[in-house]
């Protein structure tokens, strides 16, 4: 029974092995992101699905993604931490990342997240306003002839 059980962990072990940032992110963000990135909207944790990257698109965006409090005070390294950022992006919100995404670095995000936002969820409404107002434009962009 035991060897049994045995064989099957080491069948299985390779599909349970995680990236170094799927790690950090498990043990350190996913108690409240969740492990979709679905959050808890009702309790004002966002869902970061099709959404994360849209700050990306608009100017104080990516900056943001790195002064909000569960980023900017992580216990991880400032490299540790540009590497989960990255993942992030491309796991919960791939296609709307620009085409010239430059991935977070050590040497950006350390200065960052020294600089913590004072009013986060105004910092937060103010842009998704600006993604609001970009998608728009885009849109009616697109729209005329
Ligand atoms: C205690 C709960 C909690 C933990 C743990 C947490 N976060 Fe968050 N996160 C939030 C909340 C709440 C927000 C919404 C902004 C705010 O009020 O801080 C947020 C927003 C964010 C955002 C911006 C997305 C948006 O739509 O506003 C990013 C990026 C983020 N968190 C990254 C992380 C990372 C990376 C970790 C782990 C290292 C982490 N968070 C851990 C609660 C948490």
């Amino acid at each position: 029974m035991r060897a049994a059980a045995l064989t099957f962990l080491l069948l299985v072990a390779p599909a349970w092995a995680t990236e170094p940032a799927e790690a950090d992110y498990m043990l350190n963000c996913q108690g409240c992101h969740l492990p979709e990135g679905q959050g808890f909207p009702d309790r004002q944790v966002p869902d970061l699905r099709h959404q994360m990257a849209r700050f990306l698109n608009v100017p104080g965006g990516r900056e943001f993604l790195v002064q909000v409090p569960g980023s900017a005070q992580t216990a991880l390294n400032d490299a540790d931490l540009a590497r989960l950022l990255n993942w992030m992006l491309l796991r919960f919100s791939a296609a709307q990342m620009p085409a010239d995404f430059q991935p977070y670095t050590a040497a950006e995000v350390g200065p960052l997240r020294k600089q913590p936002l004072a009013r986060v969820s105004e910092v937060r409404s103010e842009l998704l306003e600006r993604i609001a107002r970009q998608e728009q434009l885009e849109v009616s962009t697109v729209q005329t002839p």
